[in-house]
């Protein structure tokens, strides 16, 4: 069975990684990661899929200083070499820039910690506790240039309970991302295979 090269990218602790990398264990999963890419060298992310024998490589963005384009064209470049076919951004908190938007749009998902279209951007979940929300969620959507603004593949809901802080309903959200992001990354692999869509170059 074919199954789509697939590169992880982080920022930090990678567990909605971890997910995916255990779910792309299981027979038939469409996606196989072949590479883990982060923007922090120090990401805890990159320990772990070294460990497990991935590679696992940084391309820190502060050396490119306000320069987006460049720092993506190195992160193009990593992809590019690794004969990627599908980026899978997991908790990879840089805003992308148009150009390589374009490249990957059609094989890049994101998973974002709310019910899109409510609260793209930062601080989710406090933005749902001051608006008085009954519920919240988190959202695995296709990559477009707005940002968080893709068509939504898959969503998965949680209560609001009183008294929630943001951290609470963070991890009450992050659980059902880990349940989330493995499935929607397979039916966004499935969607690629079947489209053949020409590869970036
Ligand atoms: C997750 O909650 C993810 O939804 C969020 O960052 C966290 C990463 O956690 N992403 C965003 O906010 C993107 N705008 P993880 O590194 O443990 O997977």
């Amino acid at each position: 069975m074919t199954r789509l090269r697939t590169a992880i990218l982080i920022s930090g602790r990678g567990t909605n990684m971890e997910a995916i990398l255990q779910a792309a264990q299981t027979d038939g999963y469409p996606a196989e990661p072949v590479l883990i890419l982060s923007n922090r060298p120090n990401a805890k992310g990159l320990e772990t899929a070294a460990k497990v024998g991935l590679a696992a490589v940084a391309v820190d963005h502060k050396p490119f200083g306000q320069d987006r384009e460049s720092f993506e064209r190195a992160l193009h470049a990593v992809l590019i070499e690794h004969e990627v076919e599908m980026v899978v951004l997991a908790g990879f908190m840089r805003i992308l820039t148009p150009w390589f938007v374009q490249q990957w749009e059609g094989r890049m998902i994101n998973i974002h910690p709310s019910l899109l279209p409510k609260y793209p951007g930062l601080n989710t979940h406090q933005r749902a506790l001051d608006a008085g929300d009954e519920e919240a969620g988190c959202s695995v959507h296709w990559v477009t240039e707005g940002v968080d603004e893709g068509a939504v593949i898959a969503q998965a809901r949680v209560p609001i309970l009183d008294g929630d802080t943001a951290d609470d309903l963070a991890a009450r959200v992050l659980g059902e991302e880990h349940q989330l992001y493995p499935r929607a990354t397979a039916l966004a692999a499935r969607e690629i295979l079947s489209k053949k869509k020409p590869l970036p170059v």
